[in-house]
């Protein structure tokens, strides 16, 4: 008798606790940080979306941002957005990247000269975008970037690239996926005709701000979709038709603070 006057009430509390807590689901985003901050140290979690969590890793060092970066590889979250931001390390290496879900990769104000072959493996199905600003890069990453087979954006802004090879495309899974590739702000000479060729898919060519100083025949071979060309702020002395030859589709053309100067029609 006294235990099931008890039972009732409490039956019914809990069914009002069930509907107040129901009312009170708040419509949050899919995915969410980790609960314990101190797990992804030094990195932080700063968004949450319906998309993935976005995270940054500002001025730590390779072997701290690695560890940081394993645990949060446990929780298996989409991550939209990685930024590595005025760290100190000069060679990006190891295996850091290797088990997350990773879309976007921002690595700014860090002076790497080098970034090593299978720095990318594991990312390299997921990541569409990766961003290199402020770098003390002295080659193009050709093997540590080739097996990237989902990338739609290649963006080096101030770098010390003086060349960029032959072969920097001719093996990569890119090739058939980058639409806009930016190479920006550093010295880099005309690239030979043959590096961008393999780029079949590529919409907009950005290599403002470099000191690319004569264009050679056929430079922009094979490059039937391009749509926006900037060449701006290099040290082209002339541009005439047979440079521009494959370029039928383009719309958007920046030649502009050269030593440029227009020679016969350019359609
Ligand atoms: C790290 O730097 C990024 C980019 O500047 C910034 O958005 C973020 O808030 C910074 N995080 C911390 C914990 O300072
Ligand atoms: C490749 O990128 C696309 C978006 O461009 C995405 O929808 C797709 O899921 C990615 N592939 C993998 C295996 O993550
Ligand atoms: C990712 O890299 C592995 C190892 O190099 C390779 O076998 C695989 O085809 C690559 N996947 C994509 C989508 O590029
Ligand atoms: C480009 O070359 C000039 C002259 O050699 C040099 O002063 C400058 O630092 C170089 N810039 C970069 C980004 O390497
Ligand atoms: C070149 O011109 C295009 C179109 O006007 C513009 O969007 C772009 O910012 C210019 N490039 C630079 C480096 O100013």
């Amino acid at each position: 008798m006294f235990t099931s006057s008890v039972r009732l009430p409490l039956l019914l509390i809990l069914l009002l606790l069930e509907l107040v807590t129901a009312e009170y689901i708040p419509p949050g985003p899919s995915y969410r940080c980790p609960k314990d901050k101190l797990l992804l140290h030094p990195c932080t979690c700063d968004v949450e979306s319906d998309f993935g969590i976005s995270v940054s890793c500002n001025n730590t060092n390779l072997a701290s941002m690695s560890i940081g970066l394993n645990n949060l590889a446990t929780f298996r979250l989409p991550i939209e957005r990685l930024t590595i931001y005025r760290c100190h390390f000069t060679r990006l290496y190891g295996s850091l990247f290797h088990k997350l879900i990773l879309k976007v990769l921002h690595i700014l104000d860090t002076p790497i000269e080098v970034v090593e072959e299978h720095t990318f493996l594991g990312i390299n199905y997921t990541l569409n975008e990766l961003y290199i600003r402020n770098s003390k890069l002295k080659q193009f990453p050709v093997s540590a970037v080739k097996i990237l087979g989902n990338l739609t954006v290649l963006n080096i802004e101030s770098h010390q690239i003086t060349e960029l090879p032959k072969d920097s495309f001719a093996l990569s899974d890119m090739a058939g996926t980058l639409m806009r590739f930016h190479l920006t702000g550093g010295n880099l000479t005309a690239p030979p005709p043959e590096a961008l060729q393999p780029l079949r898919r590529l919409r907009t060519l950005d290599l403002h701000g470099n000191q690319i100083a004569e264009l050679k025949r056929n430079q922009f071979k094979g490059l039937r979709d391009v749509e926006v060309l900037d060449l701006s702020y290099n040290e082209i002395p002339k541009v005439d038709a047979s440079h521009l030859g494959d370029l039928t589709k383009i719309s958007w053309f920046n030649v502009s603070n050269n030593r440029v100067r227009l020679q016969g029609t350019l359609s």
